[in-house]
């Protein structure tokens, strides 16, 4: 059983590229629900399935366990494979949705032993709900004020063993008390082309539309080695085949659609070639702060960072220096501009 709380839907400030709702509910129709659907993260189910198996033995809850990386990458698909996997209900909420203590304590004391509470950009707790959660994940009890002044007293409370399950964007946000709060941390990572076209090939049965071979391996060339945005690329793909192609997606379908999209062959969109263009000719190319950078380009520097940022990285456009931003040469090369004998690129 999955249940969400009333705030846990609202559109995420930081991710520019944030699903709306109709993506929202396109998401959860294509989301995996066991390990078998879940492609790729080999190495991450591996170690997950080892301790989900070894909880299950004990009759214990499974260890309180953090997932971090880029937007889409499959963090909330986890959480979800994970309660089903072990049989237990998922309670999903998030950080800015939990706004006083008494939110966080509603939540934990409803819990039935052995649940799953999922609490997405846990980077974004206030610091009195976070400190509230940390009794919680340590000792199972929360400490609550009532009322105010002298005549203020303090209840204890018990909650049932639970597992938390965070996600973030922002690793680096989270404060180091609550980090070592969890017993496991994984990292996503992108996703290679194979899978990419696997998860594809899954989506495009689900959604009862043929896609042809070639189709395929050009949308997960483009896809950011992200499955959110190659289902989100599909779904286009699958409107532009409809109008012009008789229904089946092929190559020259997706060309086009790429095309009117404005997506290149790497995969980059317009926000993407953006930030780079202004790196690359107002900065001549960096070191450049991230907070400059935003403002020259009316991005928030979070947007930039957890967003932007990680795929530029991934296909070694930019580089991160103490410095700064700074432009390979292939970013040079990709916007068609002469390579600078810059040493500082290097
Ligand atoms: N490993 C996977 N195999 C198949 N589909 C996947 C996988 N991971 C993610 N997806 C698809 O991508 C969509 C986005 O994944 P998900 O919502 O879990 O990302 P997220 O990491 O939680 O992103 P955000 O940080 O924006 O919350 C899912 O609805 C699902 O359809
Ligand atoms: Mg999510």
């Amino acid at each position: 059983m999955i249940e969400r709380e009333k705030n846990s839907g609202k559109k995420r400030e930081v991710d520019s590229k944030a699903t709306s709702d109709e993506n929202s509910k396109f998401d959860a129709s294509l989301r995996p629900q066991n390990f078998a659907e879940y492609i790729g993260q080999k190495n991450l189910k591996k170690n997950l399935k080892v301790f989900l198996e070894a909880a299950k033995k004990r009759g214990e809850s499974l260890e309180h366990t953090l997932f971090y990386g880029p937007p889409g990458l499959g963090k909330t698909t986890l959480a979800t494979v994970l309660a089903n996997e072990l049989g237990v209900n998922l309670r999903i909420t998030s950080g800015p949705a939990l706004e006083k203590a008494g939110d966080l304590a509603a939540i934990l004391t409803n819990l039935q032993p052995n649940d799953l509470l999922f609490i997405d950009e846990i980077h974004r707790l206030k610091t009195i709900v976070e400190e509230v959660l940390y009794s919680a994940m340590e000792d199972f009890a929360i400490d609550l004020v009532l009322g105010k002044g002298p005549s203020a007293k303090t209840m204890r409370l018990e909650v049932p063993r639970f597992t938390l399950v965070g996600a973030t964007t922002k690793f680096s946000g989270l404060s180091a008390p609550l980090r070592d709060r969890f017993g496991s941390v994984f990292r996503l990572d992108f996703y290679d082309n194979s899978e990419i076209e696997k998860i594809l090939g899954r989506s495009a049965k689900i959604l009862g539309v043929a896609i042809e071979d070639p189709a395929c391996k050009k949308l997960a060339n483009c896809a950011r080695a992200t499955p959110r945005i190659a289902n989100r690329l599909l779904r286009r793909m699958r409107d532009f085949a409809e109008i012009n192609h008789a229904g089946t997606i092929h190559l020259k379908s997706v060309e086009e659609g790429l095309r009117d999209l404005g997506v290149d062959e790497f995969g980059l969109d317009a926000h993407d070639r953006r930030i780079l263009e202004i790196l690359v000719k107002k900065f001549s190319g960096g070191p450049v702060g991230l907070s400059t950078l935003a403002a020259a380009t009316s991005e928030e520097a979070d947007t930039i960072e957890t967003v932007i940022e990680p795929f530029l990285l991934q296909l070694g456009l930019i580089k991160r220096t103490s410095r700064g931003r700074v432009a390979t040469p292939q970013a040079f090369e990709l916007l068609g501009l002469e390579i600078p004998e810059n040493p500082k690129l290097i």
